[in-house]
């Protein structure tokens, strides 16, 4: 995906999440989170004027971005793939998934696809071991995943 071309567009509309959040006592963190919602990552001009309007420092609003592994500070694809990779996943074969969701997608971690479509990355715990291995794609969660499942649902984004 591009980077966000950020302009007066872009200033209002995060202007209009600042203010739909300004009467939570600390309205950094549903500030990011509307901001994510809508650009899918946190531009780095972004995050400052969010600093100014909130008057907080930018380590700070820049710290809490980079914190939370579902911020994303620079451009990403349209779906986020988090495949997990802490024990319990990696026992029942996640480092075997990630190696066909590669394949099948033709990047490695940290990349994204030529068409902006997904984003490959991997992740500690996603809460649901009981599934391993697990894996999101955005908000949604997949388990018990082998080569069949995979393509399954990729084949959803399709
Ligand atoms: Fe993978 Fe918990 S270890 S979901």
């Amino acid at each position: 995906m591009n980077a966000l071309k950020v302009d007066e567009e872009v200033y209002r509309e995060v202007e209009s999440i600042i203010l739909a959040n300004r009467d939570e006592k600390t309205p950094l963190l549903s500030v990011l989170q509307g901001i994510s919602q809508v650009y899918g990552y946190l531009p780095r001009d972004v995050m400052e004027y969010v600093s100014r309007k909130l008057n907080i420092p930018s380590s700070k609003v820049f710290g809490v971005a980079t914190f939370y592994s579902f911020f994303e500070t620079r451009p990403v694809g349209k779906y986020m793939i988090r495949i997990c990779q802490n024990a319990p996943c990696h026992v029942l074969g996640a480092s075997n998934i990630l190696r066909i969701l590669k394949k099948e997608l033709n990047i490695k971690e940290g990349e994204t696809t030529k068409d902006g479509k997904f984003t490959l990355e991997v992740t500690s715990c996603l809460g649901v071991c009981g599934v391993a291995p697990a894996m999101m794609i955005n908000e949604t969660t997949y388990g018990n995943l082998n080569e069949e499942r995979i393509r399954e649902v990729l084949a959803l984004y399709q």
